[in-house]
């Protein structure tokens, strides 16, 4: 694959060693779920190095010292439905203020194209770092239907966050949007003939939600 300056795949062992277990189809609802938070929060840990701080004095009990702590709603996280809500509460439990918009998007199973159906995002994102979360990056075309959406917000930084991505997918939204920061888990291999990545994980929505 071509190499693109915002993008970065972590191909970190002890995220690798989740996805693992993710994969496998014995893998139950409520262990998928959990894995799915535990790997987001750590794709956090790693992207979030440069996130907006501020100093603040605080006292001990023998004497005041100052502080670095992140600025309140620096980030704004904006969940794809379905399947996007499952990494949520990953990136709470490192911004625990962090406010939460939705977009609303399905894809056609027989085009692929992406369907808005909903879209609520909080008041002033466009200053915030936002960061858009899906599971699975296949297409690409959920991704950029989303980005499009928010940019039309007047979001200017944002990073998508995938636990899983394919070439064509990478392309697709690296050449639509070169500004918008990619963290993808792992590379798999590519698409099937209905658009499901190889090997891949399934549905990562009914798996998540137990819908099938
Ligand atoms: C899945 C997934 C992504 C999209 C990825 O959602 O969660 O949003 O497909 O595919 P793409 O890169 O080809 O656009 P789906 O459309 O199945 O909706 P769901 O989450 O409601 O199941
Ligand atoms: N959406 C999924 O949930 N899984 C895939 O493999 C591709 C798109």
């Amino acid at each position: 694959m071509k190499e693109y300056k915002n993008v970065t795949i972590f191909n970190h062992p002890l995220i690798m060693h989740k996805i693992a277990i993710l994969r496998d189809e014995r893998t139950g609802m409520k262990e998928f779920r959990e894995l799915v938070e535990e790997i987001t929060t750590l794709m956090v840990y790693e992207a979030f190095k440069d996130v907006p701080t501020k100093k603040i004095m605080v006292k001990t009990p023998l004497e005041e010292v100052e502080q670095t702590i992140v600025e309140e709603h620096a980030v704004t996280i904006v969940p794809i439905l379905r399947a996007g809500l499952g990494m949520v509460n990953g990136v709470h439990t490192l911004f625990p203020t962090a406010r939460v918009g939705h977009i609303g998007l399905y894809r056609d199973e027989e085009t692929l194209e992406p369907h808005e159906y909903y879209c609520k995002l909080p008041d002033g994102i466009e200053n915030s770092v936002v960061v858009l979360l899906d599971p699975m990056l296949a297409t690409g075309g959920s991704a950029v239907g989303a980005i499009d959406m928010l940019k039309k917000r007047g979001c200017k930084n944002i990073c998508l966050m995938n636990i899983i991505g394919v070439p064509q997918g990478i392309k697709t939204v690296a050449e639509a949007h070169p500004d918008v920061k990619i963290y993808v888990s792992t590379l798999d291999r590519g698409l099937n003939e209905h658009g499901y990545i190889l090997p891949g994980l399934g549905d990562a929505g009914d798996r998540l939600f137990g819908t099938k």
